[in-house]
């Protein structure tokens, strides 16, 4: 996993048929996805619940590139080994998830896994100043985690914050919720690397028929690097 800035879409399998993630990821990287963004929720940190490891197992066999994985969930530290074994690339946590999060992202890059760190909307982009050298990427949520196909809230000052604080260090910045072609121009020019999207990548398409997942992710990524 080479570090750059390009732009990379990772579509979410939030907003894909549940029933069929395998060929889902499998169609949405024919269809030139970079990253595939699994969300796993507890009901807990969360008001809704998806699902664990070992769904993350079964759909690493059919991811060629990275696998990132959002955990919703808390606590982090009991499940960061059965994420590694997973296959998970990148894990990212939340830093609303517990008290100890200088702790969870140490023990998520000893597994062997690049780790991330997630900001939700009401969360300042300070609040992970001390931990930017045990990072690999941000994660600023542009909506409350727990559904797809929510209201963008806009967070492009908190983008450019990040960028600023980051400087010189290998960290992306990716943005998740209510990415789509006319949010993500400004994201891009604040700085975001990565853009996941659920709805905007999935809708009018289907594993039989993923011609309309192709022109989504075309859409998203001509609309963000217009803007940089
Ligand atoms: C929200 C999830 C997102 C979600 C984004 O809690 O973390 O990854 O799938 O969905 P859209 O792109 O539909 O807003
Ligand atoms: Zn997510």
């Amino acid at each position: 996993m080479a570090f750059d800035r390009n732009i990379k879409i990772a579509p979410s399998i939030l907003a894909s048929d549940f029933a069929n993630f395998g060929a889902e990821c499998e169609a949405a990287e024919a269809q030139g996805a970079d990253w595939i963004h699994v969300d796993v929720m507890d009901g807990h940190f969360v008001p809704n619940i998806t699902f664990g490891p070992s769904t993350c197992a079964a759909i690493r066999k059919h991811i060629q590139g990275v696998m990132d994985v959002h955990l919703m969930i808390s606590p982090v530290d009991p499940y960061i080994e059965a994420f590694a074994d997973a296959g998970a690339d990148v894990l990212t946590a939340h830093v609303e998830a517990g008290p100890h999060i200088h702790r969870t992202l140490q023990a998520i890059r000893g597994a062997g896994m690049r780790a991330g760190v997630a900001l939700n909307p009401g969360t300042p982009a300070s609040a992970i100043e001390h931990v930017l050298d045990l990072i690999d990427l941000v994660c600023v949520m542009t909506v409350n985690p727990g559904f797809g196909g929510q209201k963008y809230i806009p967070m492009e000052d908190k983008v450019r914050t990040l960028r600023s604080m980051i400087g010189d260090r290998e960290v992306h910045i990716e943005i998740d919720g209510g990415v789509d072609p006319t949010t993500a121009p400004g994201l891009s020019a604040a700085g975001a690397d990565v853009l996941v999207a659920g709805s905007a990548v999935f809708k009018g398409g289907s594993v039989s028929n993923p011609g309309p997942y192709g022109d989504n992710i075309a859409a998203i990524r001509s609309a963000a690097e217009s803007a940089i």
